[in-house]
């Protein structure tokens, strides 16, 4: 199995990475950290550090890291920044212009690599949020850019025919993300992050491995029951 993966240096997409490996597959990954897992065998994880922020570079960091790449069974657009919870009116909008490079038009430029250079891709799964419909209080510019995601998702399955696109929520999942919403934003001014705080240590917030099993079991029945373009909540599965 051939997968590209963004933002795979930490949190569910390191979890992915090592979960996909331990399944046999070959991995591509992006992200500016890079990955630092260390594979049982050579050529099994290629990695770029690649800021995906920056969108005139990503092209050429495609073209190098997926040189030798003749077709994908998988891409997984991970990568995404949560940016602080707080209120719309007071969010700079250069940091909204930030958040929606890198959690939606980097994505699309990905896309439209796959596209232009006609390397067959079987099934995208886009990870977006809850946050995507929910709009609560404070969580404005990630909202948005979910929100955004999910329509990107939706407007590029018709173009892409042959290939099975799904926007995805994972659910909660412990990773450095959780560390901000649950140690740093106070809930008595942001009241939905209160039940963040009391999922975490439970099963309702998977560590990252274990929430990375949990969508790859679930791949092919995003592409069985689900139309290309949907978005679908995990814990509406
Ligand atoms: N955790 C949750 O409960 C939860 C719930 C719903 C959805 N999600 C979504 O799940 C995805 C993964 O998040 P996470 O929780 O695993 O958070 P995380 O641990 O902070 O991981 C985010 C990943 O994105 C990468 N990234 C961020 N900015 C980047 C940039 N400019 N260029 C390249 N890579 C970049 C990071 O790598 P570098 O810093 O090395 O660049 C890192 O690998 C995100 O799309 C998030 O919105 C998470």
């Amino acid at each position: 199995m051939n997968v590209f993966i963004t933002g795979n240096s930490s949190g569910l997409g390191l979890g992915l990475t090592e979960a996909l490996m331990d399944r046999d597959a070959i991995v591509w990954g992006m992200s500016r950290t890079g990955c630092a897992l260390k594979p049982k065998f050579d050529d099994v994880l290629r990695d770029r550090q690649q800021d995906l922020g920056k969108l005139n570079t990503i092209e050429e960091g495609l073209d190098r890291l997926l040189s030798d790449c003749l077709r994908l069974d998988l891409v997984i657009l991970n990568a995404g920044i949560l940016g602080r919870i707080q209120e719309i009116a007071h969010t700079d909008v250069h940091d909204l212009e930030h958040m929606m490079r890198v959690n939606v038009w980097s994505n699309k430029v990905i896309l439209d690599w796959l596209i232009e250079r006609q390397l067959p891709v079987t099934q995208v799964v886009a990870i977006s949020s809850g946050a995507a419909v929910n709009m609560s209080y404070g969580w404005g510019g990630y909202s948005l850019s979910k929100a955004a995601l999910n329509n990107l998702v939706r407007l590029y399955a018709p173009e892409m025919p042959n290939t099975h696109l799904t926007a995805f929520a994972p659910g909660l999942v412990d990773t450095g993300m959780q560390d901000y919403l649950c140690e740093e934003v106070d809930s008595d001014e942001f009241p939905s992050t209160q039940k963040l705080k009391d999922a975490r240590g439970t099963e309702d917030m998977p560590k990252p491995r274990e929430a990375a099993d949990r969508i790859l079991d679930l791949l092919d029945t995003l592409r069985s029951d689900f139309d290309s373009g949907e978005f679908v909540d995990i814990r509406k599965m």
